[in-house]
């Protein structure tokens, strides 16, 4: 899979994709990341990417030109799956959009900033807008690299337990239910006995049991 990242603030990304899996996802071959500097498509000489909004008000938005310089560079390149808008006002991510993404070849990320960014491009442009959760942030950077994560991570061969990723939680609307390792008594703290008893089928129910009892109290919304 390849996911291309259009953004002001290229150097934001060093950190999220040079560790542990997506590291290792891009490494074996995987997924691809790259990342694309908006201003380098400016056309402007002082490599700017936004302007005054129209009627007024505070912010600035960013332009068309630099853009859609960009959109289409890639988009003459190969095929895109989804040119996805990355905003506080678009659809809310979860699990199900994760997995969908997961199933495209080559998915655009475009960060956005400022106060916005000129609504013709959002009615030409991009095939959907992911918000990552109803608060704001300084741009659509973090954003995007949550959702590049949260599809990686996914992909056949990046995680070494290939069910690891089924029994997520929200894989099946349940948030997972407690885990445990070594000791079993730590001062006192105890894990529960039927995790130490072999059962099997003991051990599934009880597991089940308390999935259900912490999406009830957390996430009531899931059921
Ligand atoms: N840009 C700023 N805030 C955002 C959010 N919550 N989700 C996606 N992109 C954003």
């Amino acid at each position: 899979m390849r996911i291309d990242i259009i953004t002001i603030f290229p150097e934001m990304f060093e950190g999220p994709f040079s560790h542990s899996m997506i590291k290792r996802a891009q490494s074996k071959g995987l997924a691809e990341i790259h990342i694309h500097n908006l201003r380098d498509f400016s056309e402007n000489k002082h490599r700017k990417v936004d302007d005054y909004p129209f009627g007024g008000g505070a912010g600035m938005v960013m332009m068309i030109q630099p853009i859609a310089s960009c959109i289409e560079k890639l988009k003459s390149e190969r095929m895109y799956d989804e040119i996805i808008f990355m905003t506080p006002d678009g659809v809310l991510f979860d699990q199900p959009m994760a997995n969908k993404l997961s199933m495209a070849a080559n998915i655009i990320l475009m960060c956005g900033h400022y106060k916005g960014i000129d609504e013709r491009l959002r009615e030409h442009y991009f095939t959907s807008e992911i918000s990552i959760g109803s608060y704001v942030l300084t741009g659509g950077e973090l954003a995007a690299a949550v959702v590049s994560d949260a599809v990686i991570r996914l992909l056949p061969g990046v995680l070494s337990d290939e069910t690891s990723a089924l029994s997520d939680s929200f894989q099946d609307n349940l948030l997972s239910p407690p885990v445990y390792t070594r000791p079993s008594d730590y001062a006192g703290w105890v894990v529960p006995e039927v995790l130490m008893s072999g059962n099997d089928k003991e051990i599934r129910k009880w597991q089940y049991e308390k999935s259900v009892e912490r999406t009830k109290s957390r996430r009531p919304d899931l059921l």
